[in-house]
């Protein structure tokens, strides 16, 4: 296929500003999944899209933990998988040997209910988590051991590398990683990207100080970190100084830590608008859009999310159910149109979740369809061409998470989206930050006002409708995925210190501030 202008922008920065280097991404999961007949399903999350268009670009070597029995004999194997099926096409995937078990404590105690749940504010926090003997468990024999395996795998993959290492460390499955990397290559160019939010300091308390401590003392290893918004930014050097006794300067986003300045950037991420509009116009995208015009009514709602609690989908159906009670005239002439991927339904709170989901839009349904209309049409699956023939009809998509890091949803749907829809959008998203001022803002807890404000998109005069999604399409054709990795490609060339003997580009060392 032929490189979008953000992939060749990306490419022409990565020459420009990464010539010293050899970039090596590592994430928990791989950007593809080997399956057992040979062929690779692409990786799931805003993650894998947003960091595969950096590796393509560079043919950057990429280390992610094995969580298949797929994968773990291929990384018993030693041999990389290519990120392709076309050799020449790609680049090197290297997987971390793990053990199911060990695996499975990582990703299933450890990773999702433990640290996504913190990150996100999920808990019910009068009853849960609780803290005993099997989560510490958990911590050293599924976490640590992962951190460990992927970290070493790193190590390995850049001493075969030609210039000296640069590791883009991505979220929160592997915050230890980054120690162990130092220790052992002090001169590496480290920068952690972390895609979800950062909680405040009073919240990440729940974590013991046996969990805690090490999770930053592993983040602070890095030269950069790197968050969604400012407020994240704001947030972790407020646990710095509260958790860990450091000092920060918060107006350039440093921190002082072992002798060392660590700098806090943001770095909002986001989408290939141009691949995302390809994806848009291709021939499989045009029939699927077809076939939503069989059955579609004259008004759609859309939502596409993963399962998972933070995408607050049941407050979603409530919202929606308020809308049908307090307007009966949209009986009949409106859909909402859920397309949900499932997630992590090893993990016990995730299939608790779906269930309570598929519960609620059942009873709306029993509640108000019709001979003629199913007021919900509840689709699970993966199938991004499928997503993509929802953006593009949908009259409001409704995007209402508890709390987001970024949120890709909000970026890709009005970019492709064809009939001027409206975003209906939580004020905790991460997207917020650059589209609120564009979209119908909500608080996500509120499902009134959001009724109302999918009552007001829905009634919205076509010119206001034009305006509002123009504005949101040049914000993220801007800030697009290029310009989400120049900034940070830029910040890691001027940042990074520079190897003994050599100079670094530009220096702006803050002032520090004592706390
Ligand atoms: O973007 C957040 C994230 O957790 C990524 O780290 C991850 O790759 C993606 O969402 C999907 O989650 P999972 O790999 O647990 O399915």
């Amino acid at each position: 296929m032929e490189q979008t202008p953000a992939l060749k922008a990306i490419g022409r920065d990565a020459a420009r500003l990464l010539g010293q280097f050899s970039p090596i991404i590592l994430s928990n999961r791989a950007p593809v999944e080997p399956l057992a007949d040979g062929r690779l399903a692409p990786g799931a999350g805003g993650l894998v899209k947003a960091l595969t268009s950096l590796a393509s670009a560079t043919k950057a070597s990429w280390v992610s933990a094995s969580r298949t029995d797929v994968e773990r004999d291929i990384a018993r194997s030693g041999v990389p998988l290519n990120s392709s099926t076309d050799p020449d096409q790609g680049f090197p995937i290297f997987l971390a040997p793990t053990d199911a078990e060990g695996y499975q404590l990582h990703y299933t105690i450890i990773s999702n209910p433990l640290l996504w749940f913190a990150h996100h504010y999920l808990w019910n926090i009068a009853v849960e988590p609780v803290v005993d003997q099997s989560l510490h468990k958990a911590w050293l024999d599924g976490y640590r051991v992962v951190n460990e395996a992927v970290a070493r795998t790193a190590l390995a993959t850049a001493r075969l590398l030609p210039r000296r290492p640069l590791f883009l460390t991505q979220d929160y499955q592997l915050y230890l990683a980054p120690e162990l990397i130092r220790s052992e290559m002090p001169d590496a160019a480290m920068q952690h990207f972390v895609h979800i939010p950062w909680p405040e300091p009073r919240y990440l308390k729940v974590l013991p100080a046996t969990m805690r401590d090490p999770i930053f003392k592993g983040l602070l290893a890095n030269d950069i970190i790197g968050l969604q918004t400012s407020l994240d930014v704001h947030n972790f050097l407020r646990c710095c100084v509260e958790l860990m006794g450091l000092r920060v300067a918060e107006a350039e986003g440093a921190v002082l830590y072992g002798g060392r300045l660590v700098w806090i950037r943001a770095y909002p991420v986001s989408i290939d608008v141009d691949a995302m509009r390809q994806l848009g116009e291709s021939s499989r995208v045009r029939e699927l859009e077809a076939e939503v015009e069989t059955w579609r009514t004259e008004k759609l709602i859309v939502r596409v999310d993963r399962t998972d609690p933070s995408k607050n989908l049941i407050r979603g159906f409530l919202a929606y159910e308020r809308l049908l009670e307090d307007h009966p005239e949209y009986h009949g002439r409106v859909v909402l149109w859920a397309f949900l991927q499932p997630s992590r339904l090893d993990v016990v709170a995730y299939r608790n979740y779906l269930d309570a989901v598929q519960a609620t839009v059942h009873r709306i349904n029993a509640r108000f369809r019709s001979d003629t209309w199913e007021p919900t049409r509840l689709e699970l699956g993966e199938d991004m061409d499928r997503a993509v023939a929802a953006y593009k009809s949908y009259d409001v998509l409704l995007v209402n998470p508890i709390l987001d890091g970024m949120n890709l949803v909000a970026k890709e749907g009005p970019v492709v989206n064809k009939r001027s829809g409206v975003l209906v959008l939580s004020e905790s998203a991460g997207a917020h930050e650059e589209l609120g001022a564009h979209a119908l803002s909500i608080n996500p807890f509120d499902v009134d006002v959001t009724a109302r404000a999918i009552h007001r998109a829905l009634r919205m005069a076509p010119l206001e409708r034009a305006e509002r999604s123009n504005a949101i399409g040049q914000i993220v054709a801007t800030n697009d995925v290029a310009r989400w990795v120049r900034l940070q490609l830029e910040d890691i060339r001027s940042l990074t210190p520079p190897l003994r003997g050599q100079s670094r580009a530009r220096d702006t060392r803050p002032v520090l501030v004592r706390r």
